[in-house]
């Protein structure tokens, strides 16, 4: 007997799940104020859906423009509950060098997911 075609979706539809999972990376983030001049747009503004990438994610600026979809998950501090819930889509369009995190996010970016008061916070992010 052959195996349903709509079981064989389901199986599908599961693996997909699992790999998206897995391509969400944890992460770390930050947040700055001040976007422009930037690394990899000089005195171009790029809005504020913005930020820089740390030295583990840079490559020498062939990150430079890619999104990331970035999600609060927990703190890193004492601020009990930062995640608003929200998660937010970023570009990169600045180097970090030195960056304690993964995504150093720009404030309003930052502020979208999470109370800025908190600083830093347990992150997970997907290209
Ligand atoms: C970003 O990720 C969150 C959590 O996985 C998801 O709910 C949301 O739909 C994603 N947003 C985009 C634009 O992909």
């Amino acid at each position: 007997m052959a195996i349903p075609k709509n079981i064989i979706l389901v199986i599908i539809g599961f693996v997909v799940t699992l790999f998206s999972i897995v391509l969400a990376t944890p992460g770390t983030a930050t947040f700055y104020t001040n976007y422009v001049p930037s690394a990899c747009y000089g005195n171009k503004a790029q809005g504020t859906r913005i930020a820089a990438a740390s030295d583990s994610l840079w490559g020498g600026g062939k990150i430079c423009g890619k999104t990331f979809n970035v999600t609060c998950t927990g703190p890193t501090n004492p601020v009990p509950h930062p995640c608003t819930g929200k998660s937010i889509v970023v570009k990169i369009v600045d180097h970090c060098p030195g960056c304690g995190g993964t995504l150093d996010l720009s404030k309003e970016a930052f502020s979208t997911i999470a109370n800025p008061v908190a600083g830093v916070i347990k992150i997970n992010y997907v290209q």
